[in-house]
């Protein structure tokens, strides 16, 4: 049997040019050799305030892009996380065995505490709740593997305890352990503007991401105007030029080579001829991924998330069927 992944993504904003090297990309190449399952991870948007309208089109944006970057649904099991109800009623079996101090020293959950304060804005439980759900996500289809940037390590580690916790309460092995999987290179892509902070969708300052649906101008400009050094000499060195080698980074990854081959490839090269060579392979990359996203229509869409809800569903439930049973819950 092949082994298994799985892994999402939130639709809580435009889809950037991190989330596709650091995750995405990885779900495209793995799904050759795994027995794969990908989702919209709309469940975990709702944790912050959404507009209805704009969750709902940028669900279905999702889909275009997952499928648009090279998703096969003939490979990829596709499907939304709300259709599939044992991911809810797995995440409160996990809400209950977490500890409040696990979730607390979560980083996302401190980040998210630390920027609200500072914006006197309330802070949702759901932040707090965020990583039973994802554990449930994940182990509700007993993946080996895990694709994920390197932000969401913490909440792998986790899923990793609480699947742990679990089967030794019921002394079963009810849960597959996972690993987590980063690519080798690009598993924190950094911001444009602040090339010490991860690039990411929610940034106040959309000259930090490439956002993978704007115009492909805007984003060349982007890349164009991304925050450098003095030095004038293309090295890959993450703590004395950390903007350059997010562009080595960037650019290594979509060129599918190896940061060290485009070092030697660009060490006579000014910055402004790098930055160039960056901005159209960032356009060549663009380009093709909004073509295909253009030429996908609503229906297709729909058949394919159709057709992965029943297949999810089949397994998720007979999985949370299973885990009722062993922990008592419902009849004889
Ligand atoms: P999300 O939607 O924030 O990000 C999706 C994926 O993109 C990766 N990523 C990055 N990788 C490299 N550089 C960056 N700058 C960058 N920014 C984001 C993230 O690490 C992630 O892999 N909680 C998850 C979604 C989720 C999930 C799951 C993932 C829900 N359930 C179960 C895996 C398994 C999240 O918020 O990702």
């Amino acid at each position: 049997m092949k082994k298994r992944i799985v892994s999402g993504i939130k639709p809580s904003g435009s889809l950037t040019l991190g989330n596709y090297i650091g995750a995405a990309k990885q779900f495209v190449d793995l799904q050759n050799e795994f027995d794969s399952f990908v989702f919209v991870a709309d469940l975990h948007a709702i944790t912050v305030p959404q507009n209805s309208t704009e969750l709902r089109a940028r669900t279905y944006d999702l889909v275009k892009l997952y499928l648009a970057m090279g998703l096969d649904p003939k490979k990829t099991t596709l499907f939304i996380q709300s259709e599939v109800p044992a991911h809810l009623q797995l995440a409160w079996v996990f809400t209950c065995s977490s500890y409040m101090g696990e979730l607390e020293r979560m980083t996302q959950y401190k980040d998210t505490v630390l920027k609200n304060k500072v914006k006197q804005l309330p802070i949702g439980s759901g932040i707090l709740q965020y990583p039973p759900l994802m554990a449930a996500d994940i182990l509700l289809y007993d993946p080996q593997i895990v694709p994920v940037g390197d932000d969401q390590s913490q909440h792998l580690e986790l899923t990793r305890t609480l699947a742990e916790r679990l089967n030794g309460i019921t002394n079963q092995d009810i849960f597959t352990i996972p690993e987590t999987f980063k690519p080798k290179q690009g598993a924190r892509i950094m911001s444009l503007q602040e090339p010490t902070k991860k690039m990411s969708k929610s940034d106040d300052n959309p000259k930090s991401y490439i956002a993978l649906l704007d115009p492909i101008a805007v984003s060349v400009k982007k890349i164009k105007s991304a925050v450098t050094d003095s030095e004038m000499v293309v090295r890959y060195d993450v703590e004395h030029k950390p903007g350059i080698s997010n562009l080595l980074t960037i650019y290594a990854s979509l060129e599918n080579i190896e940061i060290s081959d485009a070092q030697k490839h660009f060490e006579n090269s000014t910055y402004g001829e790098f930055k160039t060579a960056v901005a159209k392979t960032v356009e060549i990359f663009l380009t093709e991924l909004q073509n295909k996203y253009h030429a996908l229509n609503m229906d297709t869409v729909n058949a394919i998330l159709d057709d992965g809800r029943i297949k999810a569903d089949a397994i998720a439930s007979k999985k949370i069927s299973h885990v009722y049973h062993k922990l008592g819950i419902g009849r004889f």
